[in-house]
C-alpha cells in the first residue's frame, strides 16, 4: 500500500476531480480580479493546488483489475520513489505552502501593518516551489534506492532551512517595532508561536534527513514528534490564529472572552510541547534500544522490552494531546458564545431600529 495514498482508483479519480474543480475555481477567481497585482498568499495557494493535483495524479497512476482493485503503474524502487516524492510534498505543499498562504495574509492583517519584506516572501515562495520536490528520498535512507538519491535528498533538505527560516523570520519581523502587541493581542501570540514551530520543524526535518541521524530516528517516535511539532504547533496554530481573526471580522465584534483566548493559547502551546517532548525522548530511546548490542554481539533488548519502555511516554503524549484538545473545546465554546453575543446584539439593534416606527404607527 502507499502511505497517505491508500485509496482505490475510483476514489483517487474523485479526489482528482475535487482538486481540479478547486484549482479551476481559484484560477478563474484570480483571472477576474480587479487589481493587476497578485498578493503572495495567492501564489502559495496556487502553488499548493497545482502541485497537489500533479503529485496526486502521478502517484495514483494504476492499472485497474476490478472496481475496487488496482495495481500501481510503478513497481519496486520506482514505486517507493514516486510514493515519497508525493508523500513529502503532501507535507511540503499542503501542510506547508497552503498554511504559508494563510500566514502571509493573516499575520499582516492582525498586526495591521505590511509584511516585513515582500521581496523575501517572493523568494520564499520560489525557493519552496523548486526545492521541495527534491526531498522525497530522505524518507528512504538505507533502502534499495541508489545511495546518491538519499544524499541528494538530504543535501536539498539542508538547503531548505534557508528559505524556511527566511519565511519564518519575515512573518515574525512584521511585528518589528511593535513587539508590545504580544502582551495584549492573544491572536497575534498564536500566529507568532505557530511561526516559531514552523521554524523549529523546518530545522528538525533537515537534521533528520542526514543519514547518520536518520539511522537512529527512522521508524521511531522521533518522526511522530517532528510530525506534530509541524501539525499541532505550526498547522493548527496558524489556523487557530486565522479563525480567531476571522471571527472578529465576520461578526463585527470582539471575542466573547479574550481571557479564554489566552487560556487556549497556553493549553495549545503546553499541550504541543508535552506531546513533542514525549515523542523526542521515546524516539531517541527506541532508536538506542534497537541498536544496542551486548558483549556477545546479540541485541541487548527484545522489541517488546522497547515497547514496555515507551509506556510512560505514551501516557505523557496522551496528557499533552488531552490538554491540546481541552484548548480546542474552550475555543469552540468561545466561538459559539461570540456568535450568540453578536446575534443577540444584532436583534437588539434591530429592535431599537424598529421601535420609533412602531411608536409612529
Ligand atoms: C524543510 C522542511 C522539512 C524537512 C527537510 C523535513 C524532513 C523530514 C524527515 C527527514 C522525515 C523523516 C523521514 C523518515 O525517516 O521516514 C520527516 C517526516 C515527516 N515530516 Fe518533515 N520535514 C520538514 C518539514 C515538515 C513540516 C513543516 C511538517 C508538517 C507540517 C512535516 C511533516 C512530516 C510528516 C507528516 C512526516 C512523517 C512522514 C511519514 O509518515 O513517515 N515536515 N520530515
Ligand atoms: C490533539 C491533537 C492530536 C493528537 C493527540 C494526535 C495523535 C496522533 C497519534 C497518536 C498518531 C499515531 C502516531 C504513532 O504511530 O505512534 C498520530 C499520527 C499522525 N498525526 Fe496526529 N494527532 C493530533 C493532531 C494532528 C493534526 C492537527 C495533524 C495534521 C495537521 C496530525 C497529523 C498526523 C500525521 C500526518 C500522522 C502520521 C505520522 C506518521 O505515521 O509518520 N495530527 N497523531
Amino acid at each position: 500500500s502507499k502511505e497517505y495514498a491508500e485509496l482505490e482508483w475510483p476514489i483517487d479519480i474523485l479526489i482528482a476531480v475535487v482538486w481540479l474543480s478547486f484549482t479551476f475555481n481559484f484560477i478563474m477567481t484570480i483571472a477576474n480580479r480587479k487589481s493587476s497585482h497578485i498578493y503572495v498568499s495567492n501564489w502559495f495557494f496556487l502553488g499548493m493546488m497545482v502541485m497537489i493535483v500533479y503529485l496526486h495524479v502521478v502517484n495514483s497512476l494504476s492499472i485497474p483489475v476490478g472496481l475496487m482493485k488496482s495495481y500501481s503503474l510503478f513497481s519496486g524502487v520506482q514505486d517507493a520513489m514516486i510514493q515519497w516524492w508525493w508523500g513529502h510534498n503532501a507535507v511540503g505543499f499542503y501542510l506547508t505552502a497552503g498554511f504559508l498562504g494563510i500566514m502571509y495574509y493573516f499575520v499582516p492583517k492582525q498586526a495591521n501593518r505590511p509584511i516585513y519584506s515582500y521581496r523575501l516572501s517572493v523568494i520564499h515562495f520560489w525557493a519552496l516551489m523548486f526545492g521541495y520536490v527534491w526531498l522525497g528520498a530522505h524518507h528512504l535512507q538505507y533502502t534499495a534506492l541508489p545511495d546518491w538519491t538519499g544524499s541528494l535528498g538530504a543535501a536539498v533538505s539542508l538547503a531548505m532551512i534557508i528559505p524556511s527560516w527566511g519565511g519564518a523570520v519575515n512573518g515574525m519581523m512584521t511585528l518589528s517595532g511593535a513587539w508590545d502587541k504580544l502582551r495584549t493581542d492573544y491572536v497575534m501570540r498564536f500566529l507568532i508561536i505557530a511561526l516559531a514551530f514552523y521554524a523549529m520543524s523546518t530545522f528538525e526535518g533537515p537534521v533528520m534527513s542526514l543519514k547518520t541521524v536518520n539511522a537512529l530516528s527512522h521508524y521511531t517516535d522521533w518522526t511522530i514528534g517532528h510530525v506534530h511539532s509541524g501539525a499541532l504547533g505550526w498547522v493548527a496554530g496558524i489556523s487557530i490564529g486565522a479563525i480567531y481573526h476571522l471571527m472578529t471580522r465576520l461578526w463585527h465584534t470582539e471575542m466573547w472572552s479574550e481571557k479564554l483566548v489566552n487560556v487556549h493559547f497556553w493549553t495549545a502551546t503546553i499541550g504541543t510541547v508535552i506531546y513533542v517532548v514525549a515523542m523526542w525522548v521515546s524516539g531517541i530511546m527506541q532508536g538506542l534500544m534497537w541498536r544496542a548490542y551486548d558483549e556477545y554481539g546479540t541485541l541487548a533488548y527484545t522489541f517488546v522490552e522497547s515497547v514496555a519502555a515507551m509506556h510512560p511516554y505514551y501516557a505523557m503524549r496522551a496528557v499533552g494531546g488531552g490538554i491540546f484538545l481541552l484548548g480546542a473545546v474552550i475555543m469552540l465554546f468561545n466561538v459559539l458564545m461570540t456568535v450568540w453575543k453578536s446575534a443577540a446584539a444584532g436583534s437588539l439593534r434591530e429592535a431599537r431600529g424598529t421601535l420609533p416606527a412602531v411608536a409612529a404607527a
